[in-house]
């Protein structure tokens, strides 16, 4: 069995950020969002990945390399434009030859792994076993539709009027029967070649398709509320060590991780929290769910459930919430511009003015 992992694509949803880099790189509690997947194929017992990279085909080789760090053997598979979940199938087709494999969106974040997934499908084989799980807003995701027995009977990707409220997560497992679906598709409206569509072929052509409703956690981190909120949970268990320096002036409370050279001093710091290695935290408070990349400023300065990627620095700035900062940004005040009160008040008024 191999694993393919989908980490092209365009991140239109994620952007600016996306501009200057992958959207599987984006870290969550520092760590990218990519080898947390990497991680779960590793555990599955798969060995052989073929990464499916675009643009940023770059940026992802020099981290992931050959993949021996997450004890996999790493094969780069490019797609010269982002033209579908099915059409990365497409094109990985000699890499992927007659093995079954599990194919992973690299942008997705699954609790709990994919082991229980990947041995049902072992001893299981149908032709494709697909991940559901119920969302509140159907339209924005692949949808299927089950039968009154809970079997599939029909899918849809991002449907205006959706039949069901059961998304696709974003893992599937494939025997070789799908490489004659994708071959069969057409572009759908948003000129991709949707991978609902080969699993719906797959149905069509009286292959079997088995579905599990997954209880566990799963999120698309391709937005930014989506990204924080994976960001909160991933925080919520990290181990609290103090690897850096903290002055006495300074009060870390809770699950606090403090890389090494980093220093902080009178400030303030409520977990979780990980502050990344050679950050500088002064004068300043850090609240619960936020995320610090390595070699960042936050200088008199308040921030919380955010997310702040390498080498930026924020001064002089309260209070940052809710936040997806990028790389080598610069956060400051805006110069202080007059305020003036026009008033009309009667005789013998009384006001009080906040300065
Ligand atoms: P999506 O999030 O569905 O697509 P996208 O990356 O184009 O993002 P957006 O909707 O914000 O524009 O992609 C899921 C994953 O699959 C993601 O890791 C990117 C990857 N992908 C490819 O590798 N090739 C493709 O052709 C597409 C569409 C996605």
């Amino acid at each position: 069995m191999k694993a393919l992992v989908l980490a092209g694509g365009s991140g239109t949803r994620l952007r600016p950020i996306t501009h200057t880099s992958a959207k599987q790189l984006v870290p969550v509690a520092n760590k990218p969002v990519l080898f947390y997947g990497l991680e779960a194929i590793a555990e599955a017992g798969v060995r052989e990945v073929g990464i499916v990279v675009g643009e940023t085909a770059a940026e992802i080789k020099e981290v992931v390399g050959d993949g021996s760090a997450f004890g996999l053997e790493v094969t780069y598979i490019h797609q010269e434009a982002p033209k579908g979940l099915a059409h990365a199938v497409l094109i990985s087709r000699e890499y992927l030859g007659d093995d079954d494999f599990v194919m992973y969106l690299g942008d997705n974040f699954i609790i709990g792994g994919i082991t229980e997934l990947v041995t049902r499908f072992r001893s299981d084989r149908p032709a494709a076993q697909i991940m559901l799980t119920k969302v509140s807003d159907p339209s924005a995701f692949g949808i299927a539709e089950l039968d009154v027995e809970g079997r599939v009977v029909g899918l849809e990707e991002k449907p205006e009027n959706p039949k069901s409220d059961l998304a696709l997560v974003g893992v599937y497992l494939f025997s070789p029967a799908v490489h004659e679906a994708v071959t069969r598709l057409k572009p759908s409206w948003r000129n991709e070649l949707e991978i609902t569509d080969a699993i719906q072929w797959l149905l069509d052509h009286g292959h079997r398709v088995e579905s599990s409703l997954i209880d566990g956690y799963w999120k698309d981190t391709g937005n930014v509320t989506d990204m924080l909120e994976v960001n909160r949970l991933v925080l919520e268990s990290v181990e609290p060590s103090v690897l850096g320096t903290v002055d006495e002036t300074s009060e870390l409370i809770g699950r606090v991780v403090i890389e090494p050279g980093v220093e902080v001093t009178g400030s303030r710091i409520i977990g979780p929290v990980i502050v990344g290695a050679g950050s500088q935290v002064r004068d300043s408070y850090i609240g619960p769910y936020t995320a610090v990349a390595g070699d960042c400023q936050v200088i008199d300065s308040e921030i919380e459930y955010s997310i702040v990627l390498r080498g930026a620095s924020i001064r002089g700035v309260r209070r940052i919430e809710a936040s997806l900062i990028g790389r080598e940004v610069e956060v400051t005040p805006a110069p202080h511009v007059p305020k003036a009160h026009r008033l009309i008040l009667g005789d013998h008024s009384k006001v009080q003015i906040s300065q």
